[in-house]
C-alpha cells in the first residue's frame, strides 16, 4: 500500500460541483485540504455548500455536529495558487478546457515540490494532452471522480503516455484509502465508464426509434427485468439531454466516427426542441406539475396454463421452472431437444438470442413462436417483455403472457425487434467492455468495478456475459449484425477469442 499518509496536505483546484465534493472526501479521511478557485469567494462558498450537505447528514443522525465541524475545519479556502505549495497531491477540477488545465499545471510545477503528484478530474480530455508540455509529465495522472463525489464509489485512475506507473499506483491506493473503489485505465476517449455506458442509452434510443416499445415501457423493462436502478430515458432526463448528447458526440468523434457510438436522431430532436430533461421541466418525460406520466405497456390478465413442456435447458432462465412448479403448473421435461424452449399449449417460447421471432418462425416453419427478454434474475424480475413472430396469432401472446403472469410477473408486449430490450443492451455493454479490455484500456475486473461503482449497474457487464455464457453473447451480437448489416454490432475480437478457447472472462462465473 502506497497511499499518501493522512498527514499529507491535499490541494483541490476548482470548488464547483466536483471540486468541493473531492475536498470533502479527502478531508473526511483526515487530510488537511487547500481549496482554490479562480472565482472570488467560490472556494469559501464551496466549503459552505459542503457544510450544508453535512448538516443534512447530521439531521439524519449519520454524523455528529463535532465530526462535521472537524471535517470542514480541515478544508481551507486559498486566495492564490501559490498557497498550494505544501500539497503532496493536487487534484484539479476546473473548467473542461485543455489550454486552461495545461496552464494551471505548468504554474503548479513551479509552485509545488518536485515530488508533488498532479491529478486531473477531467472526464473527456486526454490525460496525455494535459501532461504534454510539462517539465515532469510523468507526475500527472487522471483521477476521475463521479458525481456526487462524496457518494459515488468509483475513481478511474488514468495513465497518459508519460504517466509514471508508481505515481498512478499512489493515486490508486490513496483513492482506496479514501474509501473509493479505484480502477486503473489508459487515457482513451471516455476512459472506461463514459465509453462502456454508451450502449445503455444508444440501444434504448434505437428501440424507441424503431417503434419497438415506448419510453415508459423500455424504462420499466430495464428496471423491473434488467435490474437497473433507473431506465435509460429517466437517466438521460436526470443527467440532462445536453450533457448526455455532448458526451455521446465527443466519444463518437474521438473514435473517428466509429458507428458503434453513433449518436441518435431521436435525442438530437429533443435537444433541438430544448427538451433537456428535468432541468427544463421536459425531456422524454414531462415534469410539469400535474402532467400525466405515461404508464408502461402491461398486458391484461390471461389464464394460467395447466402444463408446459420444457425442451433442453433454459440456461439463465432455468429458475423459471421452479417458479412454474411453485405455481402448480405441471412440467414435462424433454432433455433430448436440439434447442431450448418452453411449450405452452401449441406455442413455443424461447429466450431471445438476437434474431427476430419472425425470421425464426419462417426458418423453422413454426408459426406460433413467442420470444421473451433477458432478466437479471428471473426470480426477482417483476416484469418480462415478450414479442411474437408476425406469423403468430394473438392467442400465442396471450398464452405466453398467462404463463408469466402465473409466476407473478407483469408482462409487456413489445414489437419484434432484434435482441428485444435487455438482451441487446447487456450484450452491447459486454461487447464494449470486452473491446476496452482488448485494446488494453483496462482489465476485465476494472470494467465491472467501474460500471457498478460509476453508474450503479446491478452487475458488471463482463460477469453478466459469463453468466449468460460468452457464446450466447456472441450469438446475439452476430444476429444483430446480420439483421442490421451494420458495423455497430461487430463482435469484439476478445469475445470471439473467449468463444474459441471456451473461456469466460472470470475464473468463476458469478451466478
Ligand atoms: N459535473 C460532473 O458530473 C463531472 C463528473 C466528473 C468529472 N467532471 C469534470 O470535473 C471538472 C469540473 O467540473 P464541475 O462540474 O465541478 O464544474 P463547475 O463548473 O461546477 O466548477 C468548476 C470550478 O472551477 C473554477 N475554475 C474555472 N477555471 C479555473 C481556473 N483556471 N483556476 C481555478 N479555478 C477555476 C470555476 O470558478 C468553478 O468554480 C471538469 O473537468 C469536468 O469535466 C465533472
Amino acid at each position: 500500500m502506497t497511499a499518501l499518509p493522512t498527514t499529507s496536505t491535499i490541494a483541490v483546484i476548482g470548488a464547483g460541483t466536483m471540486g468541493a465534493g473531492i475536498a470533502q472526501v479527502a478531508a473526511a479521511t483526515g487530510h488537511s485540504v487547500l481549496l482554490f478557485d479562480a472565482a472570488e469567494g467560490a472556494a469559501q462558498s464551496g466549503i459552505d455548500k459542503t457544510r450544508k450537505g453535512l448538516d443534512r447528514l447530521i439531521a439524519k443522525g449519520k454524523m455528529t455536529a463535532e465530526q462535521a465541524d472537524a471535517l470542514t475545519g480541515r478544508i481551507s479556502a486559498c486566495g492564490s495558487l501559490d498557497e498550494l505549495a505544501p500539497a503532496k497531491l493536487v487534484v484539479e477540477a476546473i473548467v473542461e478546457k485543455l489550454d486552461i488545465k495545461q496552464s494551471v499545471f505548468a504554474q503548479l510545477e513551479d509552485i509545488c515540490g518536485d515530488d508533488v503528484i498532479l491529478a486531473t478530474n477531467t472526464s473527456s480530455i486526454s490525460v496525455t494532452a494535459i501532461a504534454a508540455g510539462l517539465k515532469r509529465p510523468e507526475r500527472l495522472v487522471g483521477m476521475h471522480f463521479f458525481n456526487p463525489a462524496p457518494v459515488m464509489k468509483l475513481v478511474e485512475v488514468i495513465s497518459g503516455l508519460a504517466s509514471d506507473a508508481e505515481v498512478a499506483q499512489i493515486v490508486f491506493d490513496t483513492a482506496a484509502h479514501w474509501g473509493k473503489h479505484p480502477v486503473m485505465a489508459k487515457s482513451t476517449p471516455g476512459f472506461i465508464v463514459n465509453r462502456v455506458a454508451r450502449p445503455f442509452y444508444a440501444e434504448a434510443l434505437r428501440v424507441l426509434q424503431e417503434g419497438g416499445a415506448d419510453v415508459a415501457t423500455i424504462d420499466a423493462v430495464m428496471r423491473e427485468s434488467g435490474g437497473f436502478r433507473m431506465g435509460p430515458f429517466q437517466l438521460m432526463d436526470l443527467i440532462g439531454m445536453d450533457v448526455n448528447y455532448a458526451v455521446t458526440n465527443s466519444v463518437f468523434n474521438a473514435y473517428y466516427q466509429d458507428q458503434r457510438f453513433l449518436p441518435s436522431l431521436v435525442q438530437q430532436e429533443l435537444m433541438q426542441a430544448g427538451r433537456l430533461g428535468r432541468k427544463t421541466g421536459h425531456g422524454f418525460y414531462n415534469y410539469a406539475e400535474g402532467a400525466e406520466q405515461p404508464a408502461p405497456n402491461t398486458t391484461e390478465q390471461w389464464p394460467k396454463p395447466e402444463r408446459v413442456i420444457v425442451g433442453g435447458h433454459l440456461g439463465v432462465a432455468e429458475s423459471l421452472i421452479a417458479q412454474m412448479e411453485a405455481a402448480e403448473i405441471a412440467i414435462v421435461r424433454s432433455e433430448e431437444s436440439d434447442h431450448d424452449f418452453i411449450w405452452v399449449d401449441g406455442v413455443e417460447l424461447r429466450l431471445t438470442e438476437g434474431a427476430i421471432a419472425t425470421e425464426l418462425a419462417a426458418e423453422e416453419e413454426l408459426n406460433e413462436l413467442v420470444l421473451f427478454d433477458l432478466a437479471l434474475d428471473y426470480n426477482h424480475a417483476t416484469r418480462i417483455a415478450i414479442t411474437k413472430a408476425d406469423q403468430a396469432s394473438d392467442e400465442a401472446l396471450q398464452k405466453a403472457a398467462g404463463l408469466f403472469q402465473a409466476i407473478g410477473k407483469q408482462v409487456s408486449v413489445i414489437d419484434d425487434i432484434p435482441g428485444m430490450i435487455v438482451m441487446r443492451t447487456v450484450c452491447m455493454l459486454a461487447n464494449e467492455g470486452a473491446d476496452a479490455v482488448n485494446q488494453g484500456v483496462c482489465n476485465a475486473e476494472a470494467v465491472d468495478i467501474a460500471m457498478k461503482g460509476g453508474v450503479n449497474y446491478p452487475q458488471g457487464p463482463l460477469a453478466w456475459a459469463d453468466q449468460l455464457g460468452v457464446p450466447v453473447v456472441a450469438t446475439v451480437l452476430e444476429n444483430l449484425a446480420l439483421l442490421y448489416g451494420e458495423d455497430r454490432y461487430r463482435i469484439s475480437p476478445l469475445i470471439q477469442r473467449k468463444c474459441f478457447a471456451e473461456q469466460s472472462f472470470f475464473e468463476t462465473p458469478s451466478s
